[in-house]
């Protein structure tokens, strides 16, 4: 359901704001709520090392539990696998009843890393984009689309209070859809495995590879299959993939139309089928789970390493 933004109360509900974690989206989280008159403190974990940033940036900081106790809202943006671990030792006992915890990302409350104390709101805040993104369009006077998600409604006000702190992040101006935290979830982990993350650097190094092994200059290769793509998706962003088409070359749209399926194969949909029931039974954290014991994601930077390789000979 999408909202209209006129039917958010106006003001501010929850003023006091802990950003636990100051990553990707934790930054961009903290200088939007501020710059929309929250009072903003970052909670970090002991020998953080974004100590000198948050300092920099000139935001206050603490402890995770001391940061939460202090906050009407706690948003947790750390890492998905560790979520469950920092909710129970430091979270579930420091919150204050009646405060409210927000994801960016319902995975721990789908797959019950985080079954939040009965005495606080619980609720899913997510951005359709990155928080670089978020930062850009806020400054902009515009607003990336977000999903809003209630886990648990224990103030009778979780939904309004979630949709005035999304219009503190600008989302009211990109635009606000109620749903479930299962549809969030599902919708985001499927569209960032099969399109926005791993289908397209799959493609990518897929006809990379066709190129110089075939003997065309590799620089040129990736130029063509990587760096132009930008532009392609800026138009798609604009005008929708057959807007897309209408604004192509002739060869281009010709080539487009008679050889593009070629890229998916025959059987791209039932794969993807396949993988969004993976995905809907839990396959998917069970993955993250068998990974998450490794801290320091050793696994994840070889295989990323060997993605680098790929595209460098
Ligand atoms: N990245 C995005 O643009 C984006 C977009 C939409 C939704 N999300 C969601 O937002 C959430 C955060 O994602 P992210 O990409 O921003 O994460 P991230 O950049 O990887 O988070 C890094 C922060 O988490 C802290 N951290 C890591 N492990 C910790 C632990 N065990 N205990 C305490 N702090 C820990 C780090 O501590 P140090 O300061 O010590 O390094 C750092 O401050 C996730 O739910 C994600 O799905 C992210």
């Amino acid at each position: 359901m999408r909202v209209n933004p006129e039917n958010i109360p106006d003001g501010i509900r929850d003023k006091k704001i802990a950003i636990i974690g100051y990553g990707l989206l934790g930054r961009p989280v903290a200088h939007c709520l501020r710059d929309s008159n929250h009072e903003v403190r970052i909670g970090l974990r002991e020998n953080s090392r974004s100590i000198k940033m948050v300092t920099d940036d000139g935001f206050e900081h603490g402890t995770i539990d001391e940061a939460a106790s202090w906050a009407d809202g706690v948003f947790l943006l750390i890492p998905d696998d560790r979520q469950g671990a920092v909710y129970a030792t430091k979270l579930e006992t420091s919150m204050r009843d009646g405060s409210m915890l927000v994801l960016a990302h319902g995975f721990a409350f789908l797959y019950s890393r985080i079954t939040p104390r009965e005495t606080i709101d619980a609720v899913v805040i997510a951005p359709h984009g990155p928080g670089n993104a978020l930062r850009d369009l806020y400054l902009k006077g515009k607003g990336l689309a977000a999903q809003v998600a209630v886990q648990q409604d224990s103030s009778g006000m979780a939904e309004t209070r979630a949709l005035m702190l999304a219009r503190s992040l600008g989302h009211d101006k990109g635009g606000i859809k109620i749903c479930s935290v299962k549809d969030e979830v599902v919708m985001d982990l499927f569209a960032e495995q099969m399109v926005l993350c791993g289908g397209v650097v799959e493609l990518m190094r897929a006809a990379y590879r066709t190129l110089v092994d075939a003997g065309y200059d590799s620089e040129s290769a990736y130029e063509s299959v990587v760096r132009e793509l930008k532009y392609t998706v800026d138009i798609i962003h604009q005008h929708g993939p057959h807007g897309m088409l209408r604004r192509i070359s002739k060869s281009a749209l010709v080539g487009s139309l008679f050889h593009g399926e070629l890229a998916v194969g025959d059987d791209v949909l039932d794969r993807m089928k396949n993988l969004l029931e993976r995905i809907e039974k839990g396959e998917f954290k069970d993955k993250l789970d068998e990974l998450a014991a490794n801290e320091d994601d050793t696994d994840l930077n070889q295989m990323i390493e060997k993605i680098e390789e790929d595209f460098r000979t």
